[in-house]
């Protein structure tokens, strides 16, 4: 065949064979990535994602001073033995508003993505503080002396409004109310109608049990909204994408 005879000056020229290849796979690799560089967003919406409570977005700063994504991933991966213990695989969605991401690359843990709602604010101050107390063969440190930190939200207006400017969708009036829904969120006693309106499905409680404010609050909030924003009873991907 006419067409096979050709193909052999391809086959016995190197060069040319290279030169060729090199040409197939330039095209393959520009069709696939130059319309990423057109899309505005790659992430598919999903319903129930939100931005951080103030207090929550706290706990997170205290997550990442104190490095337990040295030993925390906050991924799961699409594999059944991932899905069978932690739950649904994360959503690319559920990580949009975290500047830096958490996915980690290190379980010395494990992973914490899906950490919310699955065990008291008891379990958590009595497992931060001495986590060898509930679980004796852990090698996790000892955080106990974020009880002692007290903290009043002062700056935490000035995160969110750094936040604001990489993206996160916080409004003038998250931004405004940011100290008052700080205090808010620890304190099941306080007026909380206007956070819970800013924040959906926030957690009101008194996470760590002592008065006042204090890290451990904040820690213990960002634990329990992990993983809990997107109801997966519900939760339908998007095919057409
Ligand atoms: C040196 C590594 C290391 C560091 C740093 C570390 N952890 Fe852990 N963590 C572990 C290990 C190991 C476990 C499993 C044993 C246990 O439950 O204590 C664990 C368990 C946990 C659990 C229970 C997870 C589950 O699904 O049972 C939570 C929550 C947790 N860590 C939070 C944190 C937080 C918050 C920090 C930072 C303040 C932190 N860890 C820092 C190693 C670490």
């Amino acid at each position: 065949m006419a067409f096979l005879d050709k193909h052999k000056v391809i086959e016995t020229h190197a060069t040319l064979l290279l030169v060729l290849s090199f040409l197939v796979v330039t095209i393959g690799g520009l069709v696939q990535i130059v319309p990423l560089f057109y899309l505005e967003n790659t992430i598919e919406k999903v319903e129930g994602v939100r931005p951080y409570s103030p207090l929550e977005l706290t706990g997170r700063d205290i997550y990442i001073r104190e490095g337990c994504y040295v030993c925390h991933s906050q991924m799961i991966r699409p594999m059944r033995d991932e899905v069978e213990r932690y739950g649904h695989y994360s959503l690319a969605a559920e990580s949009m508003y975290d500047h830096p991401f958490q996915w980690g690359s290190k379980r010395t843990g494990p992973d914490l993505a899906r950490v919310g709602n699955r065990y008291s604010d008891d379990w958590h101050v009595d497992h931060l503080t001495d986590p060898q107390s509930v679980v004796p063969e852990s090698v996790m440190p000892k955080y106990g002396f974020l009880l002692n930190a007290s903290i009043d939200g002062r700056y935490v207006e000035d995160v969110m409004a750094t936040h604001r400017i990489v993206g996160v969708p916080y409004s003038d009036e998250m931004l405004e109310n940011a100290q008052a829904d700080f205090r808010a969120q620890a304190d099941p006693d306080s007026d909380y109608d206007g956070l819970q309106e800013r924040y959906a499905n926030a957690q009101v409680r008194n996470f760590d049990g002592q008065p006042g404010i204090s890290e451990m609050d904040a820690l213990v909030a960002y634990l329990q909204v992990l993983g809990t924003m997107v109801d997966f009873s519900t939760f339908q991907p998007d095919a057409s994408r």
